[in-house]
């Protein structure tokens, strides 16, 4: 049923499991250089794509297909922060044009269904896109202070500025 939206539908799953990864592999980095601001932002969006792989996967399994669960890319090893939210940028950027594209095409297949998917997840990866955009300006504006006021907040909420004990 509908092979070729099964299709599109797999291929978006390829694109979301590469968001998958590469966002945690982005959380793990800046969770380890105190970044925490941007490490629960990559963390939650990656949820959030995790999610789109389940509504796709619904949808493909509904449509008698099967699930191809593989990565479109392997993940870039981005270390800086300012390469981590362009990449983002451009990853939300290139999801949101696909899915227009590939809701039209549902749509000229008469699924409608799909074209409905496709269009929620424009919506959803629109604000993504939104998200980290907002964050490359917050840098190029601040630059270093941006990020050394993310690890002074960490330190403020482990304690160690306001509530630790000196020994
Ligand atoms: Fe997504
Ligand atoms: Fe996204």
């Amino acid at each position: 049923m509908h092979e070729k939206s099964q299709v599109l539908l797999n291929k978006a799953v390829a694109d979301e499991l590469h968001a998958v990864h590469q966002y945690m592999y982005f959380h793990f980095h800046c969770d380890d250089q105190g970044y925490d601001l941007l490490a629960n932002l990559f963390k939650k969006t990656a949820i959030e794509e995790m999610l789109h792989v389940e509504k796709l996967a619904e949808r493909i399994l509904f449509l008698k297909g099967d699930v191809e669960m593989v990565a479109a890319y392997p993940v870039e090893k981005i270390h800086d922060v300012k390469g981590m939210l362009k990449k983002a940028a451009q990853m939300e950027h290139e999801s949101a044009k696909e899915y227009n594209q590939w809701a039209n095409e549902c749509s000229a297949n008469a699924d409608s269904v799909s074209k409905q998917l496709f269009e929620s997840l424009v919506a959803d990866e629109e604000r993504h896109f939104d998200q980290f955009d907002v964050e490359s300006e917050n840098l190029e504006k601040f630059g270093d202070r941006y990020l050394a006021l993310q690890s002074i907040e960490r330190s403020k909420v482990r304690g160690s500025l306001t509530g630790g004990t000196a020994e």
